[in-house]
């Protein structure tokens, strides 16, 4: 039990985490699962997966199914969702998923319900992921549920880290050229920043839009590879796939992988140079953003290139 501002004992908020067991969805459960504040919830379609770490209750929930919704919240105060289908299965997830986790939210009147969000979604209408979290934000305001959006730029890590494989080899793949700037965020601050948000004591961050980047702001790839390459002693070789390989592919892609067509639209739309993070309200909530060099140096440790 922790004390309040007025020295009473509250009980500990039942968080659950829907998309417990992503890339970045384990790490949200692994840093709420070190605060003291919070009891965690732990949803999956399967239940609790083998490697589950201890201390948490693990559900079972499948956004395409609003009764397990139901039950996944029964006395939930907080519900924090970093859910996604269009990576791995389908992007209906993301739209009909997100729509009925929103209104499961609205019926068991949770405190606060903390989405994992795009920067800029609002500008990406053509970019069918991007699309449908700004979908998802409108539908949290329109059922009102006490919200924070948390908007990541892009992950400098992914499950496949397929940019430490190239380093390794001395190269790194450059997408369009090398010199328009966007954000980037390490998904472990960003999964602590979701925490963070999840357990935040008062109501000051309900209502917030919460860009995640870095204190020295958007990169180029040509500057990525460049502090990459002083952080690990080798010049890299940078490899340019060219805007125009995008623009003429997208289209015809579609008829073979829709997750291929959302993937090339989303980078066309960093073409436009507006997949930038607004980091005040950051560092307003989450103390001074990371700088590129110290995530870069996390980054390399972690991967044993340094
Ligand atoms: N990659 C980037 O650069 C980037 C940038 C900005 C934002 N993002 C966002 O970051 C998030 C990535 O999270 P992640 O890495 O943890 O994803 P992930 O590894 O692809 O895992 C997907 C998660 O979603 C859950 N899920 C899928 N369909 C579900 C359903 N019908 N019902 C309930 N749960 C379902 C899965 O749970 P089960 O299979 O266990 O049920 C799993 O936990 C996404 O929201 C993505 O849009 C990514």
């Amino acid at each position: 039990m922790e004390n309040s501002p007025s020295g009473q004992t509250v009980p500990p908020r039942r968080v659950l985490i829907v998309g417990a067991t992503g890339f970045l969805g384990a790490k949200i459960v692994a840093n709420l699962l070190r605060d003291p504040t919070v009891t965690v919830r732990a949803m999956s379609r399967k239940g609790a997966p083998a490697d589950a770490a201890p201390g948490a209750e693990w559900v079972q929930g499948d956004m395409m199914d609003p009764a397990s919704l139901d039950r996944a919240l029964e006395g939930v105060d907080v519900v924090v969702s970093s859910a996604n289908g269009y990576m791995k299965e389908s992007i209906e997830i993301d739209f009909a998923g997100n729509r009925n986790l929103v209104e499961a939210a609205a019926r068991a009147k949770v405190r606060r319900f903390v989405f994992l969000s795009i920067v800029a979604c609002e500008h990406a209408a053509d970019v069918p992921h991007f699309h449908a979290k700004k979908v998802a934000e409108d539908l949290i305001r329109a059922a009102n549920v006490p919200f924070v959006f948390v908007r990541a730029p892009a992950f400098l890590d992914q499950s496949a880290d397929y940019i430490a494989n190239a380093v390794k080899g001395g190269k790194f793949y450059a997408v369009g050229d090398k010199s328009t700037r966007w954000s980037y965020v390490l998904t472990d601050d960003l999964a602590a920043n979701l925490a963070a948000a999840a357990a935040w004591p008062g109501d000051e961050i309900t209502g917030q839009t919460i860009d995640i980047g870095w204190r020295d702001g958007p990169k180029s790839q040509q500057e990525i590879a460049d502090t990459i390459g002083k952080l690990v002693g080798k010049r890299l070789k940078i490899w340019t796939v060219p805007w125009a390989v995008f623009s003429v592919l997208v289209r015809p892609i579609r008829l073979i992988s829709e997750l291929g067509f959302d993937l090339m639209r989303m980078f066309l739309f960093f073409r436009r140079g507006v997949f930038v993070s607004d980091i005040a309200l950051q560092e307003r909530f989450f103390g001074p953003a990371p700088t590129s060099r110290d995530a870069l140096s996390r980054w390399a440790k972690a991967n044993g290139l340094v």
